[in-house]
């Protein structure tokens, strides 16, 4: 057995931050940031949304449009750098506020890359036996960890949650290929501001080289695509559609280029919602679904690139 997505689900803010928003408080205007990334605005946090409460209501809608009951789910598993709470986990905050009383929950960290590391490893529970029925959420909220002072970064990231609904089915073809490599964490990192020497305010924002994770991207990337689609025998055109990271629409273009791919094989949503770390491929794979464009039969893959660094890839087949 394998995991089936029956249900998918997504929730970003209500409050919309735009480029022109964004030069009124630093130096940067709306065309180079549409230039150099893709990217329009964003939906920022506000009132009483938290990384918690995207992240259930992205669960409800998966759940809804899977037709089951949120005492039917076996585990939650969710994927968060920035959750608004640290104990309990984000996904008992969950549990508790869709009422999935019969659930094992637990969070994981693999920044950008963590929605692809939290599918993969509820394929494994599956496979292995250990659940029937997994809620998989991507919840960000990096307006809290980003630096508004600093222009190369504050410009790329936004919050919001996705979720998929994966139940154990015969016949559903699933391969993944995952890394990481922490000698070259430095590119992306944040300081805890829980540490008993208090570190100085700017080291418990993201700080990131984006040079270095531009190049990181654009390698690693094609590399795990091309190493998932030997494990599967397929060349890259017999792929119907690549849900990538939504970080930089340039480092998609590129990717495509690089794999011999027209761009349309690329949904992108990039410049409606910027980076959401582990919520980009969830939040785009069901606006997708719910537009109808995901069908039955199609080959799909997902990939993922992050701090760590990390990056992955999973196969499915849409049933
Ligand atoms: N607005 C205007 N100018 C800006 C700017 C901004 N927001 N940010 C940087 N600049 C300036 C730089 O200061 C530099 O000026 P200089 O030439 O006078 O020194 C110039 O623009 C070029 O900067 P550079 O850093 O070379 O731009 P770039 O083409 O590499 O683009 C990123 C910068 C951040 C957009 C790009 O490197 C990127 O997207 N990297 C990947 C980041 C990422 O995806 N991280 C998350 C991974 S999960």
């Amino acid at each position: 057995m394998t995991g089936k997505i029956i249900g998918t689900g997504a929730c970003v803010p209500d409050k919309v931050v735009s480029n022109d928003d964004l030069s009124k408080i630093v130096d940067t205007n709306d065309e180079w940031i549409r230039e150099r990334t893709g990217i329009v605005r964003r939906h920022i946090i506000s009132g009483e949304e938290t990384t918690v409460t995207l992240a259930a209501e992205a669960g409800k809608r998966a759940l809804n449009m899977g037709g089951i009951a949120a005492k039917e789910l076996d585990m939650i598993l969710l994927s968060s750098i920035s959750s608004n709470v640290i104990l309990p986990c984000t996904a008992c905050a969950v549990q508790r506020l869709i009422g999935a009383v019969n659930a094992v929950c637990y969070d994981l960290n693999a920044a950008c890359s963590g929605f692809v590391f939290a599918y993969n490893a509820a394929q494994a529970h599956i496979m292995s036996g250990m659940c029937n029925t997994v809620l998989v959420i991507g919840a960000d909220c990096l307006s809290d960890l980003t630096n508004w002072k600093d222009r190369s970064s504050c410009i790329l990231f936004g919050d919001g949650a996705g979720a998929v609904v994966l139940q154990a089915a015969e016949g559903v073809p699933f391969a993944f290929a995952m890394h990481s490599d922490g000698q070259r964490g430095g590119s992306i990192t944040c300081q805890s501001r829980n540490q008993n020497n208090c570190p100085p305010l700017e080291e418990t924002y993201m700080k990131m080289d984006g040079k270095e994770i531009f190049k990181f991207a654009s390698t690693k990337v094609p590399a795990v695509l091309h190493e998932l689609l030997e494990k599967v025998s397929m060349k890259p055109e017999e792929i119907d559609a690549y849900f990538l990271h939504q970080a930089n629409g340039r480092i998609i273009e590129i990717i495509a280029k690089k794999m011999g791919l027209d761009l349309s094989k690329f949904p992108m949503n990039v410049a409606e919602y910027a980076n959401t770390s582990s919520g980009t491929i969830p939040i785009l794979l069901d606006e997708v679904n719910r537009k109808g464009n995901i069908l039955k039969g199609q080959k799909l893959i997902m990939c993922s690139f992050g701090a760590g660094l990390s990056w992955g890839a999973a196969y499915l087949e849409w049933q």
